[in-house]
């Protein structure tokens, strides 16, 4: 490699850039600067003459992070912090296409500028390497602790990690907590963040708020210049998730690992990798939300054919029990008398299974199926729920076969209320199960406090579960949709039968709290949804009277064309038609949105969209030059001018508008929508009206 001194030396063809202020091999100060292919990101690291290991991140030639420190305080072994030396630097530039098993694109590409800096703490021996990657849109670093002979396993007391910013940027943030992710999201500078007010009632029960500055990632913030920027980590692999504690003064936020039983955080041996800490970079709010460097850190599945892996919708016997119209517990014997009905009976079952098929749903999932709903709880216990023995009142071998005949695939429930351990050991026997029973996939949950007791949903412990399990279903070729899960890291690349996650504030909430406030959903795609796709349950019509009480609504907090383009603008390979068949039945005209949009796409389109505001999306069917377009609004009404021009051009389609009625409104009128249907091609636009709270659902089939 060719040292350049007192002057900067650019390779094009890397794009990279390396200073050094002497050709002395100990020189005090030294930088390393990465270039993104456009030369519009720049990374920069820097050794001090202590030898701390500092990093900078430029865009536009605007400073983004200002000498955020690296490194880890390991336990027993004293900070690997300071009094590194340079060993060596590799550089490459990336530039390849990939395909994910499915998506929101059909085909990726992958453009970077990569680097690896070999470090040594000159007086403990130990190695440090540091991996940087310097996207157009972005930047992802990571360590490696290479393997040099010493000591193998070693415990990780504290990352120090830390993103000073370069000013108070407006923030949209859920408080840290160990446990869940189920909040609405606040905006405010960060400066002003108090984590630990109460936002948004919660309604759920355990929660483990840590610290009035701590907020999760991913960490979506606009600068006063008006880049957007969201931190987040990729491929979260034997690791706990990275929260943020703020500096409020100085606007420093700092890695905050979620901690295990004893507080210790990460146990590693040499030769292991962090996760990628990530800065993504829009200059457009829209950009953000086609931002895939996420994916791209991530690699693709070790091993495995997942040509057997469907995309689709499901149905579920769900809705009836979070509106306490139905129980998931049944009888322990035949003819036990409930105070409600239970919701999972052969009965429902084969009547929701009819109802499935002649609408074209690719699976169906019945909670409350099997034996320990009726114990609650179980107030921090160990064994709770069999997941092998179903109640007296549901025949699974006749309504495996009942689905099988009629093409719908089951969808198993675990709900473990947080005993994972018990889970674990009944894993086989339920795998064995599904898999003697024909069932496709299976939705796990993790309500509540975990045992092993002192283990959070977000530490290194859950994580490996959670990967564990993804693991243990794709081996008999199961797909997975978890919920109480750590929020997504781009993993659905590796493991593409983990479909979705819900790890956020779901549809759910409207049945039994405040609520989600009407913004919400414009908010997810810019945060949560980085991560991966969200199984947010989309789908409900609000036709329940409002129930008045001060606590809840109890319905969603939507007018009915905003659940259907909810469908478009937040994006699962696998959705659910959350609502209850019994609205679908009566109203079949929106319900055709529900029955016909896909869940797997060619390309996409955000036409326009601002956190807290609105999302305007349009994507193309996967194999098909059909369009679906969603659009959505907070609780103002928009008027819009939609042009057409990401459709083929010279090619005619019919679009069928479901719209809000002018009176519509999410509070007083919900349900008020209008169905349109005219002829259109790429020179066209549509003028749609959203209502408060509302949306606009549009499907466009290519005319022959
Ligand atoms: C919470 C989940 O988010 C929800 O979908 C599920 O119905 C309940 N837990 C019961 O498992
Ligand atoms: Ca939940």
């Amino acid at each position: 490699m060719m040292l350049i001194p007192a002057f900067t030396f650019r390779m094009s063809l890397l794009c990279v850039f390396w200073v050094f202020c002497a050709l002395e091999p100990v020189c005090a100060s030294r930088f390393f600067n990465l270039f993104s292919p456009d030369l519009s990101v720049q990374f920069n690291i820097q050794l001090t003459a202590d030898g701390e290991i500092r990093y900078s991140v430029y865009a536009d030639k605007k400073s983004l992070i200002k000498q955020g420190k690296m490194g880890f305080n390991l336990v027993g072994q004293g900070p690997l912090e300071k009094g590194f030396r340079w060993l060596s630097i590799d550089t490459s530039s990336v530039d390849e296409r990939w395909e994910p098993q499915w998506g929101e694109e059909r085909q990726l590409r992958k453009r970077c500028s990569r680097m690896v800096v070999h470090f040594e703490q000159t007086a403990s021996g130990k190695r440090l390497d540091l991996e940087c990657m310097v996207f157009n849109d972005g930047v992802g670093f990571r360590y490696h602790f290479p393997s040099s002979g010493r000591q193998e396993a070693f415990i990780v007391a504290e990352e120090l990690t830390s993103f000073p910013l370069a000013g108070d940027h407006e923030a949209f943030w859920i408080p840290g907590d160990y446990d869940t992710n189920e909040y609405a999201y606040a905006r405010t500078p960060l400066s002003q963040v108090h984590a630990s007010q109460e936002l948004w009632p919660h309604g759920i029960g355990f929660r483990s708020q840590i610290s009035d500055s701590t907020v999760q990632t991913p960490l979506t913030m606009r600068t006063a210049d008006g880049l957007w920027l969201s931190i987040h980590e990729a491929a979260l692999v034997n690791y706990p998730a990275m929260q943020l504690d703020i500096d409020r003064g100085e606007l420093i936020l700092a890695a905050h690992l979620v901690p295990d039983a004893v507080g210790n955080k990460a146990y590693l041996r040499l030769g292991d990798r962090t996760p990628w800490r990530v800065l993504l970079i829009a200059r457009r709010a829209p950009e953000l939300l086609t931002n895939r460097i996420i994916l791209h850190l991530n690699e693709d599945p070790a091993e495995g054919d997942f040509s057997w892996l469907k995309p689709g919708k499901y149905m579920g016997i769900w809705w009836e029990m979070h509106l306490g119209t139905r129980s998931w517990a049944g009888p322990r014997d035949e003819g036990d008398s409930l105070s409600l009905p239970h919701g999972a009976t052969t009965g429902s079952m084969q009547r929701l299974i009819d109802f499935a098929a002649a609408n074209g749903f690719t699976y169906l999932l019945a909670e409350g199926w099997n034996r320990g709903w009726e114990h609650g709880d179980g107030g921090w216990s160990e064994r709770k729920f069999s997941f092998t023995e179903a109640y007296p009142d549901i025949d699974l071998p006749r309504i495996s076969q009942y689905a099988q005949e009629r093409g719908v695939g089951l969808m198993m429930h675990h709900e473990t209320y947080g005993a994972v351990t018990d889970y674990e050991r009944q894993l086989p026997a339920a795998l064995d199960l599904m898999e003697n029973l024909g069932y496709k996939g299976v939705k796990t949950g993790y309500v509540g406090r975990l045992v092993p007791r002192g283990e959070h949903h977000d530490g290194q412990w859950m994580v490996n579960h959670f990967l564990y399990q993804a693991q243990q279903t794709a081996r008999r070729k199961f797909f997975l949709v978890s919920h109480e899960s750590v929020r997504p890291t781009g993993l659905h690349r590796t493991y593409p039968n983990w479909f979705s996650s819900e790890a956020a504030r779901g549809n759910e909430f409207n049945a039994w709290s405040a609520g989600n406030p009407p913004e919400h959903e414009t908010i997810l795609p810019f945060t949560r949804l980085l991560g991966g796709p969200m199984d947010y349950t989309p789908g409900i019509f609000p036709t329940h009277a409002a129930a008045g009480d001060s606590f809840a609504l109890r319905r969603v907090h939507t007018t009915l064309c905003k659940q259907l383009a909810l469908y478009v603008t937040l994006y699962s390979p696998l959705q659910m038609a959350a609502g209850n068949v019994e609205d679908y039945e009566r109203h079949p005209g929106p319900f055709q949105f529900i029955r016909e949009v896909p869940t797997d796409w060619d390309s996409t389109v955000v036409v326009d969209a601002v956190p807290g505001d609105y999302v305007f999306t349009a994507r193309r069917q996967k194999d098909s030059a059909d369009w679906y377009v969603g659009m959505i609004t907070d609780e103002l009404a928009r008027k819009v001018t939609l042009r057409l021009d990401f459709l083929e051009p010279g090619r005619k389609y019919v679009a069928r508008i479901y719209a809000d009625a002018p009176d519509a409104h999410w509070q007083t009128r919900p349900m008020a929508y209008k169905i349109t249907e005219q002829r259109v091609d790429a020179r066209d636009a549509l003028n749609i009206r959203l209502a408060p709270g509302g949306g606009c659902a549009i499907s466009l089939r290519a005319a022959e």
